[in-house]
């Protein structure tokens, strides 16, 4: 065993040469083709990665086991290179920052059949996405085993198509929150010995009935699978990488099962000051949220347009301003409880990793200079002041979506300039509910709300007054 200094992170280990436990071939050898491939692939550099299930070697199928027997060095984790140890030439310990280490692969280990070790598919979930990101898929070949995912469900007897993954690896367990829906069925990828018994509470607070099954060590001689029902009892402790399905009882909390906006407005945390149900849904249809996009939402309130806008797709982002600190509070429990997102803490970094959700305690136009820029804005709250509808068109890019609702005659009177002189739609939305009267029943009118939903183009709206 030597230390090799080439790979600043990495910690070398050279094992003897490849020894022979089975009688199947391994015809891995430098020259043979497969072992070949690695480095044969866009010119110069190629990586191969490889696949391990908990049966070592002994799952491996004949192109995993030639790449690995033909590599100059393999590097993996820990508990993935001790499945190989004894079959390789060499192994490397991956590094903490991943990605960095894979961008310098080129440099620090040219001209060397590389492999790489991944458990299960490492394309989910796994080091194969950050290789084909970082070096392109061209330079990488990926040869995968079955996922912890496909070994669950084979267990489960659940079809794959029909489960919702969560990780819960480098990601809040809020997350998981909207998945669990009546009658769903949930994987929640786990690193955390109390993986289960968290899942378990989040379960419970939210009313349902559910059996949660604890997969451990799936595909292994260790392999071990507990059912509890998801009570009021906490669960015991589980290997750090296991799978918890969740089996929801079917029943009631359809509502907030739906994917559609437009939660019934009970669902909310507020102090009344909310877009309301049938005008939150018009709202969301005029934002068309896309996943990835980033909206502002201006006078964020109750976080009703926020929340909804999070749950239209795990990837799509919000900046929430807000000047009232007991209105932001409801922003961020609302956008964790039904849109299992947890506010960025306030003064986090700007930019891709911040996180989907950012609230900014203050008041347009002031504090929106800076703000990362939008693909769509909804101004619920100050769009009579001078400057904030100028601001928000401002930064939209081509394609982007403006949308401000007016409840008073003076924030109308502005939306009627601006739709005069931008274009765009003005719509008044007028809803009534049979109430009660008496003995009878009528239609309560809320108050109408007048809406403008502008897109824009290429050329900047510059209007002339
Ligand atoms: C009608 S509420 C918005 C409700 C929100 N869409 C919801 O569904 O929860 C308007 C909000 O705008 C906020 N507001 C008023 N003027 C503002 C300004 N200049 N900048 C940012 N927010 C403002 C108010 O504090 C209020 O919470």
């Amino acid at each position: 065993m030597t230390n090799n200094t080439r790979h600043p992170a990495a910690a070398i280990h050279v094992t003897p040469r490849p020894r022979r436990r089975h009688n199947h071939p391994v015809p891995g050898s430098p020259s043979s083709p497969e072992a070949e491939h690695a480095t044969a692939q866009a010119g110069a550099f190629g990586v191969t990665v490889v696949g391990i299930g908990e049966d070592g070697w002994d799952g491996l199928a004949d192109a995993a086991r030639e790449a690995l027997a033909g590599a100059d060095v393999v590097l993996g984790g820990a508990r993935q290179l001790a499945l190989v140890a004894g079959w390789v030439r060499a192994t490397e310990a991956w590094p903490r920052d991943l990605a960095a280490a894979a961008a310098a692969l080129p440099d620090t280990h040219a001209g060397r059949r590389l492999v790489v070790l991944a458990s299960g598919d490492p394309m989910h979930y796994g080091v194969g996405g950050t290789l084909t990101r970082v070096l392109g898929p061209g330079r990488v070949r990926v040869l995968p085993a079955p996922s912890s995912i496909s070994l669950a469900c084979a267990r489960l007897g659940w079809p794959v198509e029909g489960v919702t993954v969560v990780s819960t690896l480098g990601r809040p367990y809020a997350a998981i929150g909207p998945e669990l829906r009546a009658d769903a069925r949930v994987l929640v990828l786990t690193g955390d010995e109390d993986g289960a018994d968290r899942v378990r509470r989040l379960v419970t607070e939210r009313g349902l009935g559910a059996d949660l099954t604890v997969l451990e060590r799936l595909g292994g001689p260790h392999e071990r699978v507990r059912v509890h029902p998801a009570g009021p009892a906490a669960l015991p402790r589980h290997d750090r990488l296991a799978i918890v399905a969740v089996r929801c009882a079917p029943g009631e909390h359809r509502a907030v099962a739906s994917q559609v906006p437009g939660l019934p407005d009970e669902t909310f945390a507020t102090d009344g000051v909310l877009t309301k149900q049938e005008v939150r849904a018009i709202t969301l249809a005029a934002l068309a949220p896309a996943p990835g996009e980033l909206l502002w939402d201006v006078g964020a309130g109750s976080g009703g347009i926020t929340t909804e806008w999070l749950r239209a797709d795990l990837r799509c982002r919000v900046v929430a301003i807000e000047p009232r600190a007991d209105r932001a509070a409801h922003v961020r429990a609302n956008a964790e409880r039904l849109a299992g997102v947890v506010a960025s803490p306030a003064g986090a970094a700007a930019g891709a990793a911040a996180g989907r959700l950012r609230i900014v305690e203050g008041r347009a136009p002031d504090v929106l200079a800076g703000l990362p820029t939008p693909d769509a804005v909804f101004v619920g709250g100050g769009a009579s002041i001078p400057g904030v509808i100028d601001a928000c068109l401002a930064v939209l890019p081509p394609g982007g979506r403006l949308v401000v609702n007016a409840v008073t005659i003076e924030t109308e009177a502005v939306l009627v300039d601006w739709h005069r002189r931008a274009g765009g739609r003005l719509r008044r939305i007028a809803i009534s509910h049979a109430e009660p009267v008496g003995s009878f029943t009528a239609f309560r009118a809320a108050l109408p709300v007048t809406q403008w939903v502008h897109t824009t183009r290429s050329e900047p709206v510059i209007p002339t007054g």
